[in-house]
C-alpha cells in the first residue's frame, strides 16, 4: 500500500510519449504515480527513467492491455491494493489504428483502446476516486474530435472503416463522457476535464507495422515535445483547482468543442451504448 499523506495519480499509458512526461512531471512534484502500461520490457524502462530522474521512489508500474476487459477488471482490483486514494486519474493511452482490427470482445480497436477501456476504468476506480477530497479526472481528447461524429448504427464501423475518422470518433467519444461525468459528479466535488494536448511528435502511429516508423517520424517532424503536451494536461489539472469541471482545454485554454460533442441527446445515447457494450453500469451517483 503507498504512503497514504501524498497525492498519488493514476495515469494511463505511462510507457511513452505524452503520459510518460505527465509521470515525470508529477513524480518530480512528490506525486505517488501508479502507471499502466502494456509492454513489460517498455514499463521497466519507464520505471526506471522516471525514479532515476524525479529521485521518487514511490513510482509503481501495472502491466495491462487496455483491449482486454477481463484485464482491466482485475487491474482496478490491483489498483484498489495498492491505494485507498485516487487524487488524480489522467486516462492518457491512445493509439491510431489505421487498419481495422478488433479486440478480444469484437470491438473496434481505437474505439476500444482510446474510449471504452477508460469508461470501463474509471467506473472501476470511481468508488475510491469519489472518496478522495478534491479529486480530479483528466481525459486525454484530441482537436481530431471536431469534424466527427459518433456512428452509432455501426460504432465498430464494419462499413466504411477509415482509420483517421475512426481515431476522430474515439476522441470524441472520450469529450463526450467527460461532459456526462463532470455533470454525474459535481455533487462530489469531483472534477472532470479533458484536454487536447497539441500535436506532439510521439510513437502514436506505432499500431500501423511496418510503416509505422515512417509515420511516426512525420509526427516527429511537424509535432511539439512530449513535455509540452504533458505540461498542457498539468496546466488543466492546476486551473481546476477552483472547482471547474466539464471543460475542454485547447493546449493551456479553455475552448468551446464541436456542436456534437455537446448535443446532450448524443451523450447520454453515448452513455447508454458504451455501458451496453460493456455489460456494465457505473455505481450511482
Ligand atoms: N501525439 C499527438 O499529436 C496527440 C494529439 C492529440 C491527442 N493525443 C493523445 O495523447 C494520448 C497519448 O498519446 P501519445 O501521443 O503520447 O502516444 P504514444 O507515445 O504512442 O503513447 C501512447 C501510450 O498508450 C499506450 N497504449 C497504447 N495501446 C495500449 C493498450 N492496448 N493497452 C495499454 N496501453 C496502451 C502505449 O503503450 P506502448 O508504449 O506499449 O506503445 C503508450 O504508453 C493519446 O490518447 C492520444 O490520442 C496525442
Amino acid at each position: 500500500m503507498l504512503h497514504e499523506n501524498l497525492k498519488t495519480c493514476v495515469i494511463t499509458g505511462v510507457t511513452s510519449g505524452i503520459g510518460e512526461q505527465c509521470a515525470l512531471i508529477l513524480a518530480s512534484k512528490g506525486f505517488k504515480i501508479i502507471g499502466i502500461g502494456r509492454n513489460e520490457k517498455r514499463c521497466l524502462n519507464t520505471q526506471n527513467k522516471i525514479t532515476k530522474i524525479s529521485n521518487n521512489q514511490s513510482f509503481i508500474i501495472n502491466k495491462c492491455d487496455l483491449s482486454d476487459h477481463k484485464q482491466i477488471k482485475e487491474l482496478s482490483k490491483k489498483i484498489s491494493s495498492q491505494t485507498k486514494k485516487i487524487h488524480l486519474l489522467i486516462n492518457n493511452a491512445g493509439g491510431i489504428f489505421l487498419n481495422r482490427e478488433l479486440d478480444k470482445q469484437n470491438i473496434e480497436m481505437t474505439f476500444s483502446v482510446n474510449y471504452l477501456s477508460h469508461f470501463l476504468l474509471t467506473g472501476l476506480l470511481l468508488e475510491t476516486i469519489l472518496s478522495t477530497k478534491n479529486s480530479q479526472i483528466i481525459n486525454v481528447s484530441s482537436i481530431a474530435h471536431e469534424k466527427s461524429e459518433i456512428n452509432f448504427d455501426d460504432i465498430s464501423y464494419k462499413n466504411g472503416f477509415n482509420g483517421m475518422k475512426v481515431y476522430g470518433q474515439s476522441k470524441l467519444a472520450i469529450l463526450m463522457w467527460t461532459y456526462t461525468l463532470s455533470n454525474k459528479l459535481i455533487s462530489n466535488n469531483t472534477i472532470v476535464n479533458a484536454v487536447h494536448p497539441g500535436i506532439i511528435g510521439t510513437r502514436l502511429l506505432s499500431n500501423n507495422g511496418l510503416f509505422s516508423p515512417i509515420l511516426n517520424l512525420g509526427l516527429k517532424i511537424v509535432g511539439k515535445s512530449s513535455r509540452i503536451g504533458a505540461e498542457n494536461i498539468v496546466n488543466a489539472y492546476d486551473n481546476a483547482q477552483h472547482n471547474n469541471s466539464g471543460n475542454y482545454y485547447h493546449e493551456k485554454n479553455i475552448s468551446i468543442s464541436s456542436k456534437f460533442s455537446r448535443d446532450k441527446k448524443n451523450q447520454e445515447q453515448l452513455w447508454k451504448l458504451s455501458e451496453n457494450m460493456l455489460n456494465f453500469r457505473y455505481p450511482k451517483i
